[in-house]
């Protein structure tokens, strides 16, 4: 009999897993994928780690999750400094003076904050219906027609005007020539790929991976006096309230016999033409030197069952379903749920991690 039988691989699992190993319990790990890792998985193709599901960068403001990845592994130091591709044009993301330099050939910051404001007034938005609305009011149309649109058109599968305001609240506009994506104190990819980490979490734990906790759900419910559950919450109670909602992402791999296709590891499609949203180069997460190339296109898509859930909708809608299952969820006794499916919720990794962990020194105590 183990102590806990952990439902899922991810990030949630192997940081539960490991910590439980220290305070003396024992777990069993079981992933219906056949791989540990969830979503951080890297696949290594022509020797170089590829994202299987979609480009992962690390960042954390947190000093405490940042030694703790890194008493796993050593971080790089990449910095995520996407390029937008508008029909050809070329612009740095978030939004900052190199962007805005390139827009309107303004040198200073309070040139571009004059020409945001002179846009911002000229749409005359006092109330924002919609998405589009919302976002120009925020940063004037210049912005929103040739960065904003037609990714986020893409994202969603729908026009921006038949898109809720709320989806964007706030858009990050920088006045300074700094094109660091993220505001977090640290930042980086692991040195020789997130499956270092995750192989360093779960060693010594015993780990069955292609099996799935529904397939034989009873006799793994015998197997453990607890369950750490990260699979979807919905599942678990047999969609009783009904499916909850996500988002999908269709990713074309390809390998290319150059050594640099983009000369960067991000670059979003932000025309409506392009089909997809992104392609990754996942090389130039790692400043690889190999003679060919991995690129990823990103395509987003409608979720049906059985698809890969990736973002949740936290709409109206979902979410109360979402408190329904909750609910029960609240009175499984012997149950944890725990990560991004369980509590269907959008976790970063350094969050995901500090959920894992404030969840173990609650059931387990802190170790200090
Ligand atoms: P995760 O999904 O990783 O693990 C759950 C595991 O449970 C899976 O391996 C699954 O196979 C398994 N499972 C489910 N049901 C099962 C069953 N019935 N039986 C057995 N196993 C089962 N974060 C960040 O910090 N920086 C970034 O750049 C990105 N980028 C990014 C891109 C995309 C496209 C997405 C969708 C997400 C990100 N993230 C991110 C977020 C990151 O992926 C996330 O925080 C973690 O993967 C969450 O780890 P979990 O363990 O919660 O879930």
């Amino acid at each position: 009999m183990y102590d806990y039988l952990i439902v899922g691989a991810g990030l949630f699992g192997s940081v539960f897993a490991y910590e439980a190993k220290r305070r003396g319990k024992t777990c069993l790990v079981i992933d219906k994928r056949n791989h540990i890792g969830g979503n951080v998985y890297n696949e290594e193709i022509a020797g170089i780690n590829v994202h299987k599901y979609g480009a992962h960068i690390f960042h954390t403001n947190n000093k405490k999750i940042w030694d703790y990845v890194n008493s796993f592994v050593e971080f790089n130091r990449y910095t995520n400094a996407p390029i937008a591709n508008y029909n050809g044009e070329l612009y740095n993301l978030p939004f900052n003076m190199n962007t805005f330099n390139k827009l309107w050939g303004i040198i200073t910051p309070e040139q571009a904050k004059q020409k945001i404001e002179e846009q911002r007034k000229a749409a005359g938005i006092t109330d924002p219906k919609n998405l589009e609305e919302q976002a120009i009011s925020l940063v004037g149309t210049d912005i929103y027609e040739k960065l904003i649109k037609g990714y986020t058109e893409k994202q969603w599968g729908r026009s921006a005007k038949d898109l809720p305001a709320f989806i964007i609240k706030r858009l990050p506009v920088r006045f300074t020539y700094d094109n660091n994506y993220f505001n977090d104190k640290y930042q980086g990819i692991p040195i020789g790929g997130y499956n270092v980490m995750i192989e360093k979490m779960l060693e010594g734990v015993e780990v069955r991976t292609d099996v799935d906790f529904f397939e034989e759900r009873e006799s793994f419910e015998k197997l453990a006096n607890k369950i750490v559950y990260t699979g979807m919450i919905d599942q678990y109670f047999d969609y009783q309230h009904g499916i909850l909602d996500y988002r999908s992402l269709q990713f074309e791999t390809k390998v290319l016999d150059i050594d640099n296709y983009q000369g960067n590891a991000v670059v979003n499609y932000t025309d409506k033409e392009t089909p997809y949203t992104r392609i990754i180069e996942h090389k130039h997460f790692e400043f690889g030197t190999q003679d060919k190339t991995v690129i990823t296109e990103e395509y987003p898509t409608e979720w049906q069952q059985g698809d890969e859930p990736y973002y949740p909708i936290n709409d109206d809608k979902n979410n109360e379903t979402y408190k329904k299952y909750k609910a029960l969820a609240d009175n499984e006794s012997n149950v944890i749920f725990g990560g991004r499916l369980a509590t269907y919720k959008y976790y970063d990794m350094h969050q995901v991690i500090g959920s894992a962990l404030t969840t173990v020194e609650k059931e387990l105590g802190d170790l200090g």
